[in-house]
């Protein structure tokens, strides 16, 4: 009896032996399984829905959200270039996060359509837990990718400390804003950075101390912001710092008085500047 109890305890516990044998195994086969999903490049691509949306991007000081349809043959061309530059830009610093949302869904869509009104896909760039909305304007390969998000991640506008600096960043082809701040002023350097924030996705800006350091144009006294460009008279001075009236300024003097609307990609400022105004 008491033999009897005792194999059956026995057998009891290789019975309890082989279950934790088989447990551990299916946990290590699960946790590989899982390594294979973090290692996948899909995992690197957030994905979102109309449950968590507006709670995630309030969240982030800057998401990129691709809205997509999965029938739609663009979509997949950009699906793999997609996450690719997340795995990149995954370990940048700042960090850039791209995330998804899938518009045949109803819900989803309902809120897409708050952002996307010109079909699928469609980037865009969450800034300040969405208080801005940027349309991506970067190509749809991965090396274009990664280098305009990660453009964008930087501060919005580069200061230039010495001649290198402003030889890099105006480099007579495209249009670039300067802040030129021979005095500090706060609220006009607010406005300027203001000013930065939204018009970053369509001009260079950039600001410095010293007038001296800028390439063309003369010094000034007070807080300026000078427009280069590359045709007509190569640049244009201006004062007011009132948000309104920086925006017309640039706006007004940012056209060429001879587009060239061809292909060249130097040209797209231009062509988007056309295309938008009203
Ligand atoms: C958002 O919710 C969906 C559906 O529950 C989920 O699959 C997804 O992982 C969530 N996204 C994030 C980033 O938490
Ligand atoms: C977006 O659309 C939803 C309806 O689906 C609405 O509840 C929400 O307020 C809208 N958000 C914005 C920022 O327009
Ligand atoms: C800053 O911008 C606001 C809004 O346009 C304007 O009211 C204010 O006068 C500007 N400040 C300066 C110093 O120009």
């Amino acid at each position: 009896m008491v033999r009897k109890l005792g194999v059956k305890a026995n057998s009891g516990s290789i019975f309890t032996t082989l279950l934790v044998v088989v447990v551990t195994l299916l946990a290590v086969s699960a946790e590989n399984e899982g390594d294979k999903i973090v290692q996948s490049k899909e995992e690197f691509v957030w994905t979102l829905d109309h449950t968590n949306f507006s709670d995630i991007i309030s969240h982030h000081k800057m998401i990129v959200v691709e809205f997509y349809a999965p029938w739609c043959g663009y979509c997949q061309q950009l699906k793999p270039k997609y996450e690719q530059a997340a795995s990149v830009l995954n370990s940048h610093d700042p960090l850039v996060i791209l995330a998804k949302m899938d518009t045949t869904i109803p819900e989803n869509a309902a809120l897409a359509r708050n952002y996307t009104l010109n079909g699928v896909p469609n980037i865009r760039i969450f800034r300040n837990g969405g208080k801005t909305v940027h349309e991506y304007k970067g190509t749809r390969e991965t090396e274009g990718i990664i280098a305009y998000l990660t453009k964008h991640a930087g501060p919005a506008s580069l200061e230039i400390k010495s001649k290198e600096d402003a030889a890099n960043l105006i480099d007579g082809k495209k249009i670039v804003v300067a802040g030129i701040f021979p005095e500090l002023s706060l609220e006009k350097i607010q406005n300027f950075t203001a000013l930065a924030e939204d018009l970053r996705v369509d001009y260079d800006i950039v600001h410095t101390l010293d007038a001296k350091l800028l390439p063309r144009g003369g010094l000034v006294h007070k807080p300026s912001i000078r427009l280069f460009k590359p045709f007509d008279e190569l640049y244009a001075d201006f004062d007011d710092f009132q948000l309104e009236a920086m925006q017309n300024f640039i706006g007004e003097t940012s056209v060429p008085i001879m587009a060239f609307l061809d292909d060249n990609p130097e040209n797209q400022q231009f062509v988007n500047h056309f295309l938008h105004s009203p």
